[in-house]
This record gives structure tokens, C-alpha cells and sequence, in this order.
């Protein structure tokens, strides 16, 4: 069992503003592949900062959809992990927490968790192409992508591309959080794209504990109050028991 130090848990008991940022890791338990993951089988020639950009959708609309649709498949067969169940237990004892998630892949509300920030969105959603209308419903013509109702345009993922904005109300409300947190958990993230990597530096600098969670050191470790190296899976539910 993963040895949590009593001064954290001491912490944490007392906290009642909790962040907790989660990336890729925390997805990789329950068979999700992380980014920095080599891509599997048909997709293993493509990298996803090849197909996951406006440029590469407007170059072959097709190949970016059935990529898409590959992860969602692939999403949807997987099962939320013990670290996403620990989050929504350390949720229901700290009503101060807010999970701010840089992972498309819904899992964390699939376990259960309620208040989530998506600050790359959510494969499961679409939106026009052209003008960003969130798109429930399309006539089902066999083209693919298929066609927006609003403009005739493509429905893309509305998921955040790279060198697109993040959904500007999530990042304020996950600055608030950052700025505001007594804790806060950075889990499963290799703290390399901004501006989501910048939010344990914000709790540092405002003055919380900030703990991160990883098998493997990222650029924050040396800054970090504490390191629990490990997987999330292990980690989160020790944490959660040395809280009992
Ligand atoms: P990465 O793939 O960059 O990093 C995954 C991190 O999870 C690494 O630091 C691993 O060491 C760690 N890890 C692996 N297995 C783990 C486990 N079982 N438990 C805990 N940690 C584990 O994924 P992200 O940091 O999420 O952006 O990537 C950030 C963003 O880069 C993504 O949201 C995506 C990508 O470009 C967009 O799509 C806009």
C-alpha cells in the first residue's frame, strides 16, 4: 500500500477548498491510451497532433471523424477506474472540491463525479464546423463527417484542437479554483500543455499544498509539496483509506 504522509492527511482532513487537476493518467487503468502513449494498430502511423488541429480536419474532414470515432468506441468500452471512483468519494467528503479534468473522455462523470471542469471538452459532444453550435441531432445521410443542421457545414468533436482556446467559462472557474484551493491535486498529467499546466503553479503561488500524483516525474515534481509516485489507481484509493 502507497505510504501517505500523516502531515498530508492532517491537511487534508482540515481542507475544505480541494482542486484537483487530472490528465491522461488517470485514464490509462482503465485502457485508455495517454498522449504520450505510442498510438495502436490502424492509427499507429498518425500522431494526434496530426489529426487533432482545424488544419488537418479542413485537409480530410473524413480521416479526422472516423479518428474520432475510433476514440469514442474505444471510450465507451472502457470502465471508470478506482482513481476515478476515489475522486468521486473525496468529492462527496469534501463539498469544497472541484475536479478540473484536461481528459475528453467523460469518465470522471461516468463514475459518478459532479462537479467537473472539461477544459478540453468531451469527445461525446459535437458542433458545426463553421459556426461552433453545439449539435444534438443531424440527418443521418451515410456522409461522413455528417452535415451541421445550422449551416450545412461539417459536425466536428467539440473537443479543444491544438492551437484552439480552451472553453473560456471552465478556464476562469478552474483559475478561481487554483487560485483559491488550500489542496490541490495534480494527477496523471505530464504538465506540458499550457495553459492547464499552469494551474499548479497558480495554487503553488497562492499558497496551497500541492501534491502530485504520478508514476513517472513531470517538470512540476521539484516544485511540488509532495510526490506520491505511483499509479492513480493504487495512490488515490490509499489516500482515500488513510483519511478514514
Ligand atoms: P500525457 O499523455 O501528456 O501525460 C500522461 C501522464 O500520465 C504522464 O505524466 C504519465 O507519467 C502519467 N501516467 C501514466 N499512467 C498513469 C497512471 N496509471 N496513473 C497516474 N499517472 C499516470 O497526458 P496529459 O498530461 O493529459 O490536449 O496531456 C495534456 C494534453 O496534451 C491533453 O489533454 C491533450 C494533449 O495534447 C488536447 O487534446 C488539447
Amino acid at each position: 500500500m502507497t505510504a501517505i504522509p500523516a502531515d498530508l492527511i492532517e491537511k487534508l482532513r482540515t481542507a475544505h477548498r480541494v482542486a484537483v487537476l487530472t490528465g491522461a493518467g488517470i485514464s490509462a487503468e482503465s485502457g485508455v491510451p495517454t498522449f504520450r502513449d505510442a498510438q495502436t494498430g490502424l492509427w499507429a502511423n498518425y500522431r494526434p497532433e496530426d489529426l487533432a488541429t482545424p488544419q488537418a480536419f479542413q485537409a480530410n474532414p473524413k480521416l479526422v471523424w472516423e479518428w474520432y470515432a475510433w476514440r469514442r468506441e474505444r471510450v465507451a468500452a472502457a470502465q471508470p477506474n478506482p482513481g476515478h471512483h476515489a475522486l468521486v468519494t473525496l468529492e462527496q467528503r469534501i463539498p469544497g472540491l472541484t475536479l478540473i479534468t484536461q481528459n475528453v473522455d467523460g469518465l470522471h462523470r461516468r463514475a459518478g463525479s459532479r462537479r467537473v471542469l472539461e477544459l478540453h471538452g468531451n469527445l461525446f459532444g459535437n458542433k458545426c464546423f463553421r459556426c461552433g453550435k453545439p449539435a444534438e441531432t443531424w440527418e443521418d445521410t451515410g456522409e461522413m463527417p455528417p452535415k451541421s443542421n445550422c449551416c450545412r457545414s461539417w459536425l466536428r468533436p467539440d473537443v479543444v484542437w491544438f492551437g484552439e482556446m480552451l472553453p473560456e467559462t471552465a478556464l476562469r472557474q478552474a483559475d478561481a479554483s487554483a487560485r483559491e484551493c488550500e489542496v490541490f491535486l495534480s494527477i496523471g498529467t505530464s504538465t506540458v500543455v499550457y495553459p492547464a499546466a499552469e494551474l499548479p503553479f497558480t495554487a503553488l503561488r497562492s499558497g496551497a499544498i500541492v501534491v502530485e500524483i504520478n508514476p513517472q516525474p513531470t517538470p512540476f515534481s521539484p516544485q511540488a509539496n509532495f510526490v506520491l509516485p505511483g499509479p492513480a489507481g493504487v495512490v488515490l484509493p490509499a489516500l482515500l483509506a488513510a483519511l478514514d
